[in-house]
């Protein structure tokens, strides 16, 4: 079917952390290829994303660095919004969850379902936090594992095991905002009933998506009809989030889940005075692009919520990747085990196509992928600069040095078969990336762009121009024989800019400088045509496309995890000190336990030194910790410390303490902590610091 227009959306980020490769590989770089190829072919196409800004992600970033929801959804959103605009993802729109129109949208598509009487309204108990006077989202709720025992698992998963769980299946729950236990509440909740859908939602989906849906999309959503749909909650007890707009709903939010997709629509909206054109058509093409871990929510719940609505359409194909590993391990925000966007663009300028050429060639479109920088440095190093980079290079030197600068004419009467094979391989190559852009495999798309950069330069090297340009006597047939070779190697490359556009538009419009070519150039029915570069025509001097990376680059990147590998164990400790008994009770194990024998230069990079309290009082809203000022003779330093059960904060003035001195900053509850103060810990739990025997000077070495 053809399809008048494109509405292609990317899954809203929750605004909780910055963007990282996973985020990049598994999403907004295969809708953005996707998107640039559609541009490229002039179809009317708009790209939507943007940061949501609800939901307990952004409640528990805000809670681990102290600050308010607020202020975390408007840092963060600045931060992926920037990263996202320098790596050329090129939204039509990034818009945000928290913005007046969507609020009025979401709150308008709840109200449509509810008039028409769809959702049922249920009371059911949920757990309670007394002294926070709240209900607690299963997140926020901790216990036992029943499957594996882990006794620090969450209401809705153990990260041990991986058991998705709910909170009744937890073995003694409790409140991980404070130590007191929970009671049950009744509270009242609007539920959407996805099992009235489940007929509707098998015709469509089984019946009409199976031939063309990705095996992996329909195969999760094959199993999810299998086992039955069950009603589920839409709103949830909370003040983050979108209001329900309900006069008996104080206190209540709209789920996550079910403002977010909405937010699509609503970002549409503040687009263009139009966006009912693309959401309310049948000849509009609806493609979500997400990672692996949302298919359920676009396949199966966003469409019943619209099919309810009404007059919307629905999304055409749902291509979700599965999951980008780095260096073997899964990729965190909460544990920064990550290669942040903004972090490669510091250590990498002007390198956002190589990042990109990488992401794509080794996507996770079938099955997970593991990133490393070896990996990074070899398809940097062998493909892009070896095939592509050096093809062009080599063309433009040589049409420099042997055509005097300008696009050689092309003599038809020595035309011959490679010269011919050539012109079919760009023909061919352009219908094998469409066809594959096209049905989502964009890294299949991308080999063949190199694999015909690789023809080019086994062309070129049988020709071997530099060769015919030796021998005098011959000069006059040699040199139609070089004007046909490089003829044809320029034509290739314009070819090549506009093949590699979409993927690498940063490279592609370096491209046009060299050629002195408008970007028009570009679009994709020039692809093919061997007249792309006008005879005679002066060409720029070449410039370098991409950087040979070396291997002391690498190194300081895998340092660079390494480093991070010790703070998340550091870091690890250090939040369960923040945490309730039975977590002191697995430090004590690791604290017993032998670590790691560590070299004298390892020990020499800890700055441990003598410090005198001479403030302490407890933290509001913390029950565990304490802010201690601390005299290090050359500064006064504050460090908050988990010790608040242990101590009274007017026994411990005066005293003094060890610390360590150089560890990285933290914000706990909004105060930045500076250091560490050591202590010993008894076979009872009991803390005792650890001071000199004798007074020493604040601010003296401990070695
Ligand atoms: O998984 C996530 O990061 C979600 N914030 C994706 C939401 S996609 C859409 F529904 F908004
Ligand atoms: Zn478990």
């Amino acid at each position: 079917m053809d399809f008048k227009r494109y509405l292609i959306t990317a899954a809203l980020p929750y605004a909780n952390g910055p963007v990282h490769i996973g985020h990049l590989a598994g999403c907004y770089l295969p809708a953005d290829i996707y998107v640039r190829f559609l541009r490229s072919q002039k179809k009317d196409v708009q790209f939507i994303c943007g940061s949501d800004e609800h939901g307990v992600p952004i409640t528990i970033r805000a809670m681990k660095e102290g600050i308010t929801p607020q202020d975390v959804v408007d840092k963060y959103n600045t931060i992926i919004k920037n990263s996202f605009e320098e790596m050329g993802i090129s939204f039509n729109i990034y818009s945000r969850t928290s913005s007046k129109i969507h609020t009025e949208t979401a709150q308008a598509f709840f109200l449509n379902l509810y008039n028409k009487g769809i959702f049922e309204e249920r009371e059911s108990e949920q757990y309670y936090d007394e002294s926070k006077e709240m209900f607690l989202a299963d997140r926020y709720i901790l216990g036992t594992c029943p499957v594996c025992g882990n006794n620090n698992a969450y209401g809705d998963q153990c990260e041990k095991c991986g058991s998705s769980l709910s909170p009744e299946q937890l073995i003694d729950p409790r409140s991980a905002l404070s130590s007191a236990s929970l009671v049950k509440k009744k509270t009242k909740h609007w539920y959407f009933p996805l099992d009235k859908y489940e007929n509707w939602l098998k015709e469509w989906i089984v019946e009409g998506k199976k031939d063309h849906w990705k095996s992996n999309v329909y195969g999760q959503c094959k199993s999810w009809l299998d086992n039955g749909l069950y009603p589920r909650a839409m709103t949830r007890d909370s003040t983050w989030g979108v209001p329900v707009p309900l006069p008996d709903a104080v206190g209540k939010v709209l789920y996550v889940w079910f403002d977010a997709p909405i937010g699509y629509i609503s970002a549409t909206k503040e687009l263009t005075n139009l966006w009912s054109d693309y959401w309310c058509n049948e000849d509009t093409k609806l493609v979500h692009f997400i990672g692996k871990d949302n298919i359920v929510f676009h396949c199966i719940i966003f469409p019943a919520m619209l099919k309810a609505h009404g007059g919307f359409v629905l999304p055409e194909s749902v291509p979700a990747n599965e999951f980008l590993n780095l260096e073997g391990e899964k990729i965190s925000t909460s544990r920064n085990w990550a290669v942040w966007v903004n972090d490669f663009l510091k250590d990498f300028p002007d390198q956002q196509d190589t990042l990109r050429y990488v992401l794509c060639a080794n996507a996770p479109e079938t099955k997970d992928n593991d990133f490393t920088w070896k990996d990074f440095q070899d398809r940097v190093n062998s493909e892009l600069v070896a095939i592509f980079g050096n093809f062009v290079n080599r063309t433009f030197v040589l049409m420099h040095k042997l055509c005097k600068g300008r696009v050689p004419k092309m003599h038809n009467d020595i035309v011959d078969v490679s010269d011919n094979g050539l012109a079919d391989d760009i023909v061919a190559t352009k219908l094998k990336v469409e066809q594959n852009i096209e049905n989502y495999k964009f890294r299949d798309a991308l080999y063949e762009i190199i694999d015909l950069a690789r023809k080019g330069n086994k062309y070129l090297q049988d020709k071997a121009p530099w060769l015919l340009a030796k021998t005098p006597e011959l000069q006059l047939e040699n040199q139609q024989k070089i004007d046909n070779c490089l003829h044809v190697c320029l034509q290739l490359t314009a070819n090549l800019a506009i093949l590699i556009n979409p993927f690498l538009p940063f490279t592609a419009k370096k491209m046009c400088f060299m050629m002195k070519v408008v970007e028009r150039m570009l679009e994709w029915e020039n692809a093919g045509r061997l007249d792309l570069l006008k005879v005679s025509y002066p060409l720029r001097a070449p410039e370098l496309l991409f950087k040979k990376i070396e291997d002391i680059e690498i190194e300081q990147q895998i340092n660079k995890l390494k480093e991070t590998q010790k703070t998340i164990k550091m870091s690890e400790t250090t939040d369960k000190m923040d945490n309730t008994e039975t977590v002191r009770q697995e430090i004590k194990l690791e604290v017993h336990a032998p670590k790691q024998e560590i070299t004298y230069e390892d020990f020499a990079k800890l700055d441990l030194r003598v410090a005198t309290i001479i403030g302490a009082e407890k933290v509001k809203n913390a029950d565990k910790l304490l802010k201690i000022e601390l005299d290090l003779k050359t500064e006064i330093r504050t460090v908050v410390s988990g010790i608040a059960l242990h101590f009274k904060p007017e026994d411990i003035i005066g005293k003094q303490v060890t610390i360590v001195a150089n560890l990285a900053p933290r914000k706990l509850k909004g105060i930045e902590s500076k250091g560490m103060i050591l202590m010993a810990e008894n076979e009872d739990g009991r803390l005792i610091f650890v001071s000199p025997l004798e007074k020493a000077d604040a601010g003296s070495e401990v070695k």
